[in-house]
């Protein structure tokens, strides 16, 4: 079991297979690192499989966007089992290859949609269609990688209006879609716009049938009769760095301990066996709260 000096326990991985894009929404943090040389699906498998041997439980995908990697079922088919394997992607391939990433062991999928109007998607992604994402949340959905959970970040200004309307569409599917309200970084992006996601607190504490605070960085969760929404503020947060139990990997192969951070970054391309385990334990040691009290 990994549990660094500030006593977190690491659970879960995020493996960035690719930095490359095929949208460019304006926010974007870009997963805080750039990388140009992508990990083959052997070398994610091996980090992967020393991460299982340590206690990782828990594994999400991520870019850039994965779909856009030709070779993004054989990634999923080669890693090895983990109590769930999820993927953040911003759907526009989903409908296409639901089926084929579910076969190959994929849980679930993360889709980021921040908007449902048309032109307000077209302008944020600067030029991405909505009809292909929202086809592909349909296909996710019947497919079984469920929950789908919506990721909206919140922009003030831009979607804020919108809150309502997002939950109302999760509505429609039943359970199976998961709103998650997310508070904008400022990282690679000048931070204009930002909305405090704990002033929706009152309001989805009143209707709620049970709020649940999930381990992983104490996310609030309310569940409705048929719907359940999700709050996660990551700014100014010393609650949500302390109880962090995430590590990731960037598509070139490097242990990335916090997502603020490049300063801490530890090389594991290549490496096999004990050495790649150490190196592990190495970044381990070295990761932080980055709010802290
Ligand atoms: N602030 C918060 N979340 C962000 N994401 C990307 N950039 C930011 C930012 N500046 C997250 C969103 C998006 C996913 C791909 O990355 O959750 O859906």
């Amino acid at each position: 079991m990994l549990v660094d000096a500030f006593g977190r326990r690491i659970t879960n991985l995020r493996i960035s297979v690719t930095s490359r894009c095929n949208l460019n929404c304006f926010y974007c943090h870009r997963e805080g690192y750039e990388a140009y040389n992508e990990l083959s699906p052997e070398e994610i498998a091996e980090i992967a499989r020393a991460f299982k041997t340590l206690g990782i439980r828990k594994v999400k995908i991520t870019g850039g966007e994965p779909l856009i990697r030709k070779d993004i079922v054989e990634i999923i088919e080669k890693l090895p089992l983990f109590d769930e394997i999820s993927m953040t992607t911003n759907g526009v391939f989903l409908a296409r290859l639901s089926e084929e990433l579910k076969s190959a062991g994929l849980s679930r999928v993360n889709v980021s949609l921040d908007t449902l109007d048309p032109e307000k998607y077209r302008v944020m992604t600067r030029g991405g269609k909505i009809e292909r994402v929202l086809e592909g949340i349909e296909t996710a959905v019947s497919t079984g990688l469920t929950p789908v959970k919506i990721n909206m970040v919140l922009v003030e200004n831009f979607n804020t209006d919108e809150i309502d309307d997002m939950v109302e569409f999760a509505k429609r599917y039943e359970g199976k879609v998961i709103v998650q309200f997310i508070e904008l970084v400022n990282l690679n992006y000048d931070g204009q716009g930002h909305f405090d996601v704990d002033k929706l607190r009152e309001r989805f504490e009143k209707g709620a049938r049970m709020i649940k605070t999930r381990d992983m960085q104490r996310r609030k969760q309310y569940i409705f009769e048929n719907y359940a929404v999700e709050l996660v503020k990551p700014v100014d947060n010393t609650e949500f760095c302390s109880a962090c139990n995430r590590i990731r990997i960037t598509a070139d192969g490097k242990i990335k301990p916090c997502l603020m951070r490049n300063d801490n970054l530890v090389d594991v391309r290549g490496l096999k066996g004990e050495s790649l385990i150490n190196a592990i334990k190495k970044a381990v040691m070295v990761r932080e709260p980055y709010f802290r009290g």
